[in-house]
């Protein structure tokens, strides 16, 4: 039987990405989207066009009822997940002086209790089986700090500690936790960024001088969901092009 991976945010950039290279290692690819987002069906469809058979559910990550709702499901209809990639995510970037607790709490909830929301009903399962595969998505700006993203830098931050922890728990059981921190990688969250910021602020820190591609930060997830990579577990894995390095 094919392993099941739930990869978060699966109709973004990095996500559907993730998707693809995943479904074409073999992997049984089951993704979630935002209540609000009108275009699954079209994306789903899509994506079909092109051979990959996706499955997709409703979750808001932020809230945890949802979450446990969307796992439920999935395991009644498709099965225990095996690999999660918490990648769902979200910017309100604005400098500390303007941002308001609205703004705070959307970035830490969708990104950070996001982690504790999906990977609380899977955990276990992972754990009683003997193995699973938990992939977060963080940031180059959780590692160093970004202008505008103090939310933003927060949760990608924590997202690490959550990793480093819960690795030495479940070590012994046959399941791995892992954080990647992409740079700034070719997708809308970026694009969105000023153009005159990009160019003259950020793409000039990059020795590679280009953004990365979402194939490139994808093709590090399967390898930490592989069975190669059973000996990784608590890294942060950086993938920037050469931006920061520690
Ligand atoms: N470094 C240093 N200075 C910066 C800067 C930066 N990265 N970004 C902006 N500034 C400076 C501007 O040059 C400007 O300076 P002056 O007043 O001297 O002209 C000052 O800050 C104010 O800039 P704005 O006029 O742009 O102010 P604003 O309030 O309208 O917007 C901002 C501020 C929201 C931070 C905006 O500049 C912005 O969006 N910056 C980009 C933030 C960023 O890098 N986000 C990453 C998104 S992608 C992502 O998050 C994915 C990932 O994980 C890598
Ligand atoms: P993106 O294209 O904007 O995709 C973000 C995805 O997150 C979307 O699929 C969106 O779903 C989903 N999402 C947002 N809020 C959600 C919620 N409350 N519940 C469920 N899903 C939600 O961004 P991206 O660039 O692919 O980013 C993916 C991840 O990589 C994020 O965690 C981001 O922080 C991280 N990252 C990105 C970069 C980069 O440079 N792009 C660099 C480092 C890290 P809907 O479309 O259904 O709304």
């Amino acid at each position: 039987m094919a392993r099941v991976a739930l990869v978060t945010g699966g109709m973004g950039g990095l996500g559907e990405a993730i998707c693809i290279k995943m479904a074409a290692l073999g992997y049984q690819v089951v993704t979630t989207y935002s209540p609000g987002n009108t275009r699954a069906a079209e994306w789903l469809s899509s994506m079909e066009q092109h051979g990959f058979k996706f499955r997709a559910y409703p979750c808001d990550v932020a809230e945890f009822a949802s979450a446990q709702e969307c796992i439920d499901t999935i395991t009644n209809e498709i099965g225990p997940v095996d690999v999660l990639v918490n990648n769902a995510g979200i910017t309100r970037d604005m400098t500390f002086k303007k941002m308001d607790k609205t703004n705070w709490d959307a970035v830490i909830r969708t990104n950070l209790d996001s982690v504790f929301n999906m990977t609380k009903p899977v955990c276990d399962g992972m754990t009683e089986r003997g193995w699973g595969r938990i992939v977060n998505i963080s940031s180059v700006n959780g590692q160093k700090g970004a202008f505008g993203q103090t939310n933003y830098s927060a949760a990608k931050a924590g997202m690490h500690g959550f990793t480093k922890a819960l690795a030495l728990e479940v070590a012994r059981k046959g399941v791995t936790v892992n954080t990647i921190s992409p740079g700034y990688i070719g997708t809308k969250m970026v694009m969105a960024i000023p153009t005159e910021v990009l160019e003259s602020k950020i793409i000039p820190q990059i020795p590679m001088g280009r953004l990365g591609k979402p194939e490139e930060v994808a093709g590090l997830v399967a390898y930490l969901a592989s069975d190669e990579a059973a000996f990784l577990t608590g890294a942060n894995i950086a993938i920037n092009g050469g931006q920061h390095m520690y």
